[in-house]
């Protein structure tokens, strides 16, 4: 096994692996053959380029005005949804937060000033409100790292689930893939053992499948599933109110959108690309379409998403055998240098290797765009300061009466 792995490391040109392993002991040896073993070495193949992207036209969102006319209605049809058991909640909470700087899950965070007031909690509250509104629980499912999974679910026990129903509460991990430095080169993250991330939050319903959640979501005929990042301390999980105008809309997904503070916001657009419904990175828009815009004067590419997606089950059945593309990511990630000493970069040192939630919107037929007020239902918790940062939450969280 060892003069295997050796040759495999040479062909890979990670030789600095083969001097690692010849110095380990013969029971570390083993260890790191069985380690070895589960890795998933295609991310070695990745060369960094990104996919050919088709041809891109709008996508005309259901806006705040047409949602407000109709919000009863809506509103009706989402609760009875979520009565019937047919509406799940996917919390993505895997993330490594780098950017925050916060060494425990980003969930864990306090928000709160003069009290406490966890993200994580935020979003709990917010739920209850749809739960006592419609009088049943909305199954949630947590999803979680390797690396952050023990730490989630206790900190939920610790807090008695914020009052939510631990009954109605499943976590899940995701899968890991191994990280590298600049140079294509593997890293150690201890003595045999070689540094590995979250896989991207573009995993998760896959996860589900392998971690047993999707018996959970059978055996309930759980048809619906809203997906949603833990960073949006705003966030508005199983909103009747989306959930009902995804459902009367006849589409098989939807997202919810805010539209554009100015036309160079660094934000994905939702949009169509060959036909189908796709999100566009601003970096990948022409000044063309950054400054389009309709009769009306409203920006022609104006939806940004907010990570916060519906899905119909059985269309993500059909997804589970597609191959996302993988994105690399330039992150911060500890690791072992040669000296055995391990060093915590201050700033991003590797690349890690994820898919995105966003790339599954390409598979539906189609997605219905439903706007939301920026200003209600969006505020991010990326940085420590700055932009979408938890100085520029916490003022969002006090502009909507939440006292910190
Ligand atoms: P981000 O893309 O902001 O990544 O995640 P991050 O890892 O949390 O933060 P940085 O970039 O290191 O600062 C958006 C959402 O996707 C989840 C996050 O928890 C967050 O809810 N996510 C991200 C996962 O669940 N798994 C991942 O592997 C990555």
């Amino acid at each position: 096994m060892t003069n295997k792995i050796t040759e495999m490391l040479t062909m890979l040109d990670q030789m600095h692996l083969v001097k690692h392993l010849q110095s380990l002991a013969p029971d570390e040896r083993k260890a790191f053959e069985k380690h070895f073993a589960a890795l998933d070495l295609s991310v070695l193949d990745e060369d960094g380029t990104e996919e050919q992207r088709g041809h891109f036209e709008p996508l005309y969102a259901t806006t705040l005005r047409e949602i407000e006319q109709h919000r009863a209605h809506f509103t009706e049809t989402g609760l009875q949804a979520i009565r019937e058991g047919k509406v799940g909640a996917v919390l993505l909470a895997g993330g490594q937060g780098s950017r925050l700087g916060f060494d425990k899950p980003k969930g864990m965070f306090n928000i709160g000033v003069n009290r406490e007031l966890y993200i994580f909690e935020c979003l709990i509250r917010n739920l209850l409100e749809v739960t006592s509104a419609a009088g049943a629980w909305v199954p949630l499912f947590i999803m979680t790292s390797a690396e952050n999974n023990k730490e989630t679910q206790a900190f939920f026990r610790e807090h008695d689930f914020f009052g939510y129903s631990a009954d109605n509460v499943w976590f899940f991990t995701q899968e890991q893939l191994p990280a590298v430095d600049p140079d294509g080169k593997l890293m150690l993250a201890g003595r045999g053992k070689i540094v590995t991330a979250p896989n991207g939050n573009g995993g998760w319903y896959a996860s589900m499948e392998k971690t047993g959640m999707l018996k959970v979501v059978r055996e309930a005929q759980i048809e619906w599933l809203n997906v949603f990042a833990v960073d949006n301390v705003l966030q508005r999980m199983a909103d009747p109110c989306f959930i009902g105008a995804v459902i009367e809309s006849g589409k098989v997904s939807g997202a919810k959108v805010v539209a554009k503070a100015a036309p160079e916001e660094k934000v994905g657009v939702l949009c169509l690309e060959d036909g189908k419904p796709s999100i566009v990175e601003y970096y990948e828009m022409t000044d063309e379409m950054l400054h389009r815009r309709e009769p009306d004067g409203t920006l022609s590419y104006n939806y940004g998403v907010i990570l916060n997606y519906l899905f119909r089950v059985d269309r993500l059945n059909r997804t589970l055998s597609v191959k996302l593309p993988l994105h690399r990511a330039f992150k911060k990630i500890s690791y072992m240098n040669a000296d055995g000493e391990t060093v915590t970069p201050e700033a991003p040192n590797a690349y890690k290797f994820e898919t995105l939630a966003l790339d599954m919107v390409k598979l539906q037929e189609n997605c219905l765009a439903y706007e939301v007020d920026r200003n209600r239902e969006f505020a991010p918790v990326k940085n420590k300061t700055g932009v979408d940062s938890v100085d520029t939450a916490r003022e969002l969280l006090r502009q909507n009466g939440i006292e910190l």
